[in-house]
C-alpha cells in the first residue's frame, strides 16, 4: 500500500504543479481512504489508475481553459499558459529597452522613475530587472526577503501559492501588475533547490526569473556564484533546467563573454539548451571590472546573433551611455533588446525619446546648439514624488512650477514639506537633535536606502561644482526625507542660477554644448581614449548626462587610480626586469628599441575613494561605488 500511496502522492503533486491548484490534501485523503479499504492489490492499482486519469483529465481541461479574466487578485501565472523563448518575449510586447539588474540600485522607485519618462505608447518597450538577490538567503531569512522584495504589505512569510490569493489591497510595490511590469527578478545561486524555492516566492509577482552568471566581484568568487560559475557548466545547466522544468514562468540568464567568440557561443548554447528563454550577454570578460572595465565587445554579440537560431532572444549589454547608443547597439549587434546600467544610473531618462523641439516644457532643457537633456531638478523632483506616492504613501509636498528664465520674476517661495518649511541643513554639521532623529528614522526600505547613492550618480556634474550641495547630500541619512527635500531645494536654486547664467552668457558653456561634439566622436565605442566620448556626452552641469569612465591608462596618468603596495612592488620588479630585457635587446638590436610598458601588466589595484580633480571634487570622500554584479 505504501508504494501506491507514493504513486498517488506523486500524481497529486504533478497535478498541483501543472495546474497550480493546491488540492493535494483532499486528493490524497480520498486516495488514501480508497487504498486503505481495498482488499486486493488489483483494487489498489485500479484505484490509483482511476485517480490518475481523473487527475490528468482535470489537469488537461483546466490547462485548456482560457485565462481567468482580470479579477481583484493579481494575475496568477499558474493559470497562464507558459510561453518560452520568442513567443514569451513577444507576449511582453517585444521590449527593446532593458533596465539592467543593479544591486541596491534597480529597486522599485528607480524603476518607476525610469519608466515615468516613457510615453504611454512606449511604456511596453521597457523591461526592468530587480537587483540581484541571493537565493539561499532569500529562502532562509524572512527579514532578508522583506528588505529585498516587497510585493505585498504583509511580506512573503509563506511560500508561494497562498500569495496568489491575496487581495489587491495587500499588493504593495515590487512587481505590481499595474505599474511595475514587465519585471524579471534576478537571483544568484549555486544550489538548484534553493534557487527554485526562492523563485517560487516571487513567481506570482514577475514575468521571468533571471540567473546571474556575470557578477565578477570578490564576494561572488567567495560565494561561488555569478561569473564564477563559468567554470562549472554542469551546475549552470542544472540551475537553469530546474527552473525551466518546475516554474510556471520562464527562466532567463545574464552572462558575460568568454575568452573567445567560439567558446562564448558554446557557452550560450549550453545556457539555452538548459531552458533559458532569453540570454543577456554583457560584452565584457569577467576580469573587466572597476578601472579595468574598458569597452564591451559588441562584435561577439553579433557573432552569437548570426549563429544562434532566430528563436533565441538576445539582449545586448555594455557601452550604452546615451539614448542614441541604444539604436547603434541594436544595429551593430542585431540583438532584440539593449540593456543599460551605468548609463541609466546617471541619466534615468536614457530610454526615453527626447521631446520634439518646441515641446520641451519645463523639465527638458535645450541649448543653442539644439542639444540638451532633462534637468536635474526636474528628475530629482519626480524621484521624490514617486517615493512619496508609492513608498511613503502620502501626497508629495505642493511644489511651485520649475523655474524657467522666461518666467516673470517672483519671490522664490521655499519648497515646504507638509506646508511647513523644512530644516535648512546647508553644509552645517547635524545637531544632536538631528542625529537623534536620524537614528530613529533608520530605515530598512530598499527604496529609501538607495536614495543617496542614486542622487550622487544623478547629480555628479552638479555636485562637482556645488560643494555645499555635495556636503548636504553626504549628510542626508536614509529615511530622512526632510534632509533630501532640503537638498532638492538647493539643487533647484543652483539650476535656476545655472539657467540664468547661460542666458546671460551662453558662450561660457560652449565647451559643454558643442554643436559638432557628437560628430567629432563618430564612434566613441571604438575610440582608444575616452576624450571624444566625454566631449560627445558632456552637457552643462544642470542636465542629466552619462559619466564616462576613464580608461585604465588614463586613470593611472591622472592619478585617480593608485596601486596597492603589493602591486607597486610587483610593478617595480616588472619594471626592473623589463629594463634589463630592453637593455639586452638594445645591445642585440640597436635599431629595434622597444619601449616596454610594465604598467600594462598591472595586477590588482586599489581605487582611491575619490574622483578626479577636474571634477572639482578634489580628494573628498564619496560614497563607494555600488557593487557591480554583472
Ligand atoms: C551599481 C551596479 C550594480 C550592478 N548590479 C548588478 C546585478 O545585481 N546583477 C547583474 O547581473 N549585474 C549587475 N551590474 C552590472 C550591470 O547589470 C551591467 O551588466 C554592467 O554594468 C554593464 O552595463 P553598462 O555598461 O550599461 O553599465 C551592476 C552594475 C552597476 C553599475
Amino acid at each position: 500500500m505504501g508504494e501506491h500511496f507514493h504513486v498517488l502522492k506523486g500524481i497529486a503533486l504533478v497535478r498541483e504543479r501543472v495546474i497550480g491548484v493546491p488540492k493535494l490534501d483532499s486528493v490524497l485523503r480520498q486516495a488514501f481512504r480508497l487504498a486503505a479499504s481495498a482488499k486486493a492489490p488489483g483494487h489498489l492499482s485500479l484505484w490509483s489508475r482511476t485517480i490518475a486519469s481523473m487527475t490528468i483529465s482535470q489537469t488537461k481541461s483546466e490547462a485548456n481553459e482560457p485565462p481567468t479574466p482580470a479579477s481583484t487578485n493579481p494575475p496568477s501565472p499558474a493559470k497562464r499558459r507558459k510561453l518560452t523563448g520568442r513567443a514569451f518575449y513577444e507576449s511582453l510586447g517585444s521590449p527593446k529597452m532593458i533596465l539592467a539588474p543593479m544591486v541596491d540600485q534597480s529597486e522599485f522607485a528607480w524603476r518607476m522613475l525610469t519608466r515615468s519618462f516613457m510615453s504611454p505608447e512606449a511604456s511596453k518597450d521597457l523591461l526592468a530587472y530587480t537587483p540581484m538577490i541571493h537565493s539561499r538567503m532569500f529562502t532562509e531569512t524572512p527579514k532578508f526577503r522583506d528588505h529585498h522584495f516587497q510585493p505585498t504589505r504583509s511580506g512573503l512569510a509563506t511560500p508561494p501559492r497562498s500569495d496568489l490569493e491575496k487581495p489587491t489591497a495587500d499588493l504593495y510595490l515590487d512587481g505590481h501588475p499595474e505599474i511595475d511590469r514587465p519585471l524579471f527578478v534576478q537571483f544568484c545561486a549555486n544550489e538548484p533547490d534553493a534557487l527554485l524555492e526562492a523563485a517560487r516566492y516571487v513567481e506570482p509577482f514577475c514575468d521571468a526569473i533571471d540567473l546571474n552568471l556575470g557578477c565578477p566581484q570578490g564576494i561572488a568568487k567567495r560565494g561561488n556564484y555569478g561569473a564564477f560559475l563559468q567554470e562549472d557548466w554542469d551546475l549552470i545547466y542544472k540551475l537553469i533546467n530546474k527552473l525551466h522544468l518546475n516554474l510556471d514562468i520562464p527562466v532567463t540568464a545574464k552572462m558575460r563573454i568568454l575568452e573567445s567568440k567560439e567558446k562564448t557561443l558554446e557557452y550560450a548554447q549550453m545556457v539555452l539548451s538548459a531552458g533559458a528563454s532569453v540570454i543577456t550577454v554583457h560584452g565584457r570578460l569577467r576580469d573587466q571590472k572597476g578601472h579595468k572595465t574598458g569597452l564591451a565587445d559588441w562584435s561577439v554579440l553579433r557573432y552569437l546573433r548570426e549563429r544562434l537560431p532566430h528563436d533565441t532572444v538576445i539582449f545586448a549589454n555594455g557601452n550604452v551611455l546615451r539614448h542614441e547608443d541604444i539604436y547603434k547597439c541594436l544595429e551593430e549587434t542585431r540583438a532584440d533588446g539593449v540593456m543599460s546600467a551605468e548609463g541609466n544610473l546617471h541619466d534615468p531618462t536614457i530610454f526615453a525619446k527626447p521631446p520634439n523641439i518646441g515641446s520641451e516644457g519645463r523639465e527638458y532643457w535645450r541649448g543653442r546648439s539644439g542639444k540638451g537633456g532633462y534637468r536635474m531638478d526636474a528628475v530629482f523632483r519626480r524621484y521624490m514624488d514617486i517615493l512619496y506616492q508609492y513608498v511613503l504613501e502620502k501626497p508629495p509636498p505642493k511644489r511651485s512650477p520649475l523655474f524657467l528664465p522666461s518666467d516673470p520674476p517672483v519671490e522664490d517661495p521655499r519648497t515646504t514639506l507638509n506646508g511647513s518649511a523644512s530644516e535648512d541643513t546647508e553644509g552645517q554639521p547635524p545637531t544632536k537633535k538631528q542625529k537623534r532623529d536620524n537614528k530613529q528614522q533608520r530605515t530598512t526600505s530598499p527604496n529609501l536606502l538607495a536614495m543617496q547613492p542614486h542622487l550622487f550618480h544623478l547629480l555628479r556634474p552638479l555636485v562637482a561644482t556645488h560643494h555645499h550641495i555635495r556636503d548636504a547630500l553626504g549628510k542626508s541619512r536614509a529615511g530622512d526625507i526632510a534632509a533630501f527635500e532640503n537638498v532638492l531645494h538647493m539643487v533647484e536654486t543652483a539650476v535656476k542660477e545655472g539657467l540664468l547664467d547661460y542666458e546671460a552668457d551662453p558662450a561660457k558653456y560652449d565647451n559643454t554644448d558643442l554643436p559638432n561634439a557628437q560628430e567629432q566622436a563618430e564612434d566613441p565605442s571604438k575610440d582608444e581614449s575616452s576624450v571624444a566620448t566625454v566631449r560627445a556626452c558632456r552637457r552643462p552641469w544642470w542636465v542629466c548626462q552619462p559619466y564616462v569612465r576613464p580608461l585604465l591608462k588614463e586613470a593611472l596618468a591622472k592619478g585617480s587610480l593608485t596601486m596597492s603596495k603589493k602591486d607597486k612592488r610587483r610593478a617595480e620588479e616588472e619594471a626592473v626586469s623589463e629594463r634589463r630585457r630592453l637593455e639586452e635587446e638594445e645591445e642585440e638590436e640597436a635599431d629595434k628599441r622597444l619601449i616596454g610598458n610594465p604598467m600594462r601588466e598591472l595586477g590588482e589595484m586599489t581605487e582611491r575613494e575619490s574622483v578626479d580633480d577636474d571634477d572639482g571634487l578634489g580628494r573628498r570622500e564619496m560614497p563607494k561605488q555600488s557593487m557591480v554584479c554583472g
